[in-house]
């Protein structure tokens, strides 16, 4: 089987995170909501995006901001109702937006009532079946049924009392213990995701990003795991029995002919040969290529995750969804501010690596965040944007400690700061109440908004020249006419190694991620399309695009070009 992949509306999608909570408040009650982007989705508009992304919003107590879930099929009253959903859908239809929702198969809310029916029934029943519930160790019972620890800190397992009071059975949480995992061998479980799938294609949603989409089966036996950490495959992540969800799931989005849906897969794993599998043609469309967004400010490291993302999507024949942001990881403006480590990120450890505390140059983390859009944006593949990106936000890391509300925060009694700084509600007007994000005001944002935020918002950027906004409405609006979408990255060599120069048709970007400045030929410089800095050549930290057809003579007329294609070795 073949991947349908050319002329996919995703292929080379740009796609915008909206984090819901924070982009748009439309009822002044602090939260962000439906309403609130329907009236703000001219800002989507004017940036030249092809789609949206909606973190969850079903129904949710909110102890994971919606990655906790009690109802599939509903939209949570705190962001509106399923018919507002609709509508939105449908005007982002009409200004040529697609629309993705978010999908959380991995575990749902401890609200869900498939998880009150489960504490309800003794152990050993059907309904317990439908999540991970095992016999503590010990005589008692009172230890965990094995020494898995959770993403978010602590023990992947919390005991439930049995309905006569005693202490009762254990269930798994790789999360918050607030979510649940489901046991993907039940057959209800399974039914059951194939249901909300269609509720929601049934309303016209294009597609699912998957939340976790490694983490849905675990291994069967549970397996402790050795003291050192695991040998081969983590028993909690990326077992082979994940493939025929996804390979059902497929077949589903085929089943709409006219506009097969899509699905994009957060997956964390190592290595090239762990993600190919979730992209076989008859499983998942594509998945973020996390490989880059955990790399430093280093032309080499840089390179080859660019290589190896290539590599990655060709070999399966799909397309690469680069990304440098989300609601998980510090801002990209603060990470590359920060001292780069130039050591290789632990593989049990990718998030933490991309969100690393320490003093922020905020002047060359802006620098490099700009030069860094202009490399995303002129790759082959699509582009996924968090909000807020387009504006240059850095990490808040000052808020205060009783304001804080990740999970992380929580679980690590404050040792991790978390991932409340990047989903700070959105600037909107500088010198409105609230930063123009709620309208009207009844209530203060539920988290605060520091006041130099003010100097991020979208009305003082708008227009300005050398604004972050500008910048990236250029490189948008821009990048399908300078870089043709069928040819296949061209690596070029440039005079100075620390400059990343690579070629699609007669597009060309050059990043300099070096520190000093490279002086550009005149007849580039001349040719020059989009520049992430305000100063001609190619200063440190910064990226232009040229257009080659504009230079006498081609790229050969300056020693740059060199026949190579995606394969061509990186240079010492
Ligand atoms: C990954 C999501 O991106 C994150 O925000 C969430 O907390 C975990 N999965 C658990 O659902």
């Amino acid at each position: 089987m073949k991947a349908a992949m050319s002329g996919s509306w995703w292929s080379d999608a740009v796609v915008y995170q909206v984090y819901l909570r924070s982009f748009a408040d439309g009822n002044g009650d602090g939260v962000g909501d439906l309403d609130g982007l329907r009236s703000r989705l001219g800002h989507l508009v004017d940036l030249g995006v092809d789609a949206l992304w909606l973190n969850p919003c079903y129904v949710s107590p909110q102890r994971d901001h919606g990655y906790d879930i009690a109802d599939y099929l509903a939209i949570d009253p705190a962001y509106g109702t399923t018919q507002d959903l609709v509508d939105l859908v449908s005007q982002a239809h009409a200004h040529g937006l697609r629309v993705l929702l978010d999908l959380v198969p991995n575990h749902c809310s401890d609200q869900h009532p498939w998880f009150a029916q489960a504490l309800a029934a003794p152990a050993g029943s059907p309904v317990r079946d439908r999540f991970v519930f095992r016999d503590g160790r010990g005589p008692d019972g009172g230890l965990p049924p094995n020494n898995w620890g959770s993403v978010f800190g602590g023990p992947a397992w919390t005991r439930v009392s049995e309905p006569d009071g005693t202490g009762g059975q254990w269930y798994l949480h790789s999360f918050d213990a607030s979510q649940p995992d489901f046991n993907w061998r039940d057959g209800d479980v399974r039914a059951y995701f194939e249901d909300v799938l269609r509720f929601w294609f049934g309303l016209g949603v294009d597609g699912f990003r998957i939340d976790v989409a490694h983490g849905l089966v675990v291994a069967e036996d549970l397996p402790d795991l050795p003291a050192d950490g695991p040998i081969g495959r983590h028993p909690m992540w990326d077992q082979p029995e994940v493939h025929e969800i996804y390979r059902s799931w497929r077949r589903l989005a085929e089943e709409y002919r006219s506009h097969p849906k899509y699905f994009i897969g957060e997956i964390w794993v190592d290595g090239t040969e762990r993600l190919a599998p979730y992209l076989a043609p008859d499983e998942l469309h594509q998945a973020f290529c996390f490989d880059l967004l955990v790399q430093p400010w280093d032309a080499t490291r840089l390179r080859s995750a660019i290589e190896s993302g290539l590599a990655t999507a060709q070999a399966v024949g799909t397309s690469a969804a680069w990304t440098l942001n989300n609601h998980d990881v510090h801002r990209v403006v603060t990470r590359y501010g920060q001292v780069q480590d130039l050591s290789e990120p632990d593989p049990q450890d990718l998030l933490g690596s991309a969100r690393r505390t320490g003093p922020v140059d905020l002047a060359r983390g802006a620098a490099r965040a700009r030069a860094a859009a202009a490399l995303l944006l002129a790759l082959p593949g699509s582009v996924y944007l968090y909000q807020g990106e387009e504006l240059g936000l850095p990490e808040v890391f000052d808020l205060p400690d009783e304001a804080r509300q990740d999970p992380i925060w929580v679980r690590s009694a404050g040792a991790e700061l978390g991932r409340d700084g990047c989903r700070v509600p959105l600037p909107w007007s500088a010198d409105a109440p609230a930063l123009g994000f709620s309208a009207p005001v009844a209530a203060p944002p539920w988290l605060p908004v520091p006041d130099w935020f003010a100097d991020y918002a979208v009305d003082r950027q708008t227009g300005a020249p050398d604004s972050f906004l500008t910048l990236y409405r250029h490189l948008v609006r821009s990048r399908r006419r300078v870089f043709d979408a069928d040819a296949p990255v061209r690596w070029l060599v440039p005079p100075d190694p620390a400059v990343l120069a690579f070629a699609r048709g007669d597009g060309v970007c050059l990043v300099n991620v070096g520190g000093r400045a490279v002086a550009l030929p005149p007849e580039l410089d001349r040719a020059v399309v989009a520049r992430s800095g305000a100063d001609a050549g190619l200063p440190c930290d910064s990226a232009v695009w040229i257009d080659a057809a504009r230079v006498p003579g081609g790229l050969r007329s300056v020693g740059w070009d060199v026949p190579s294609g995606v394969g061509a070795p990186a240079r010492a």
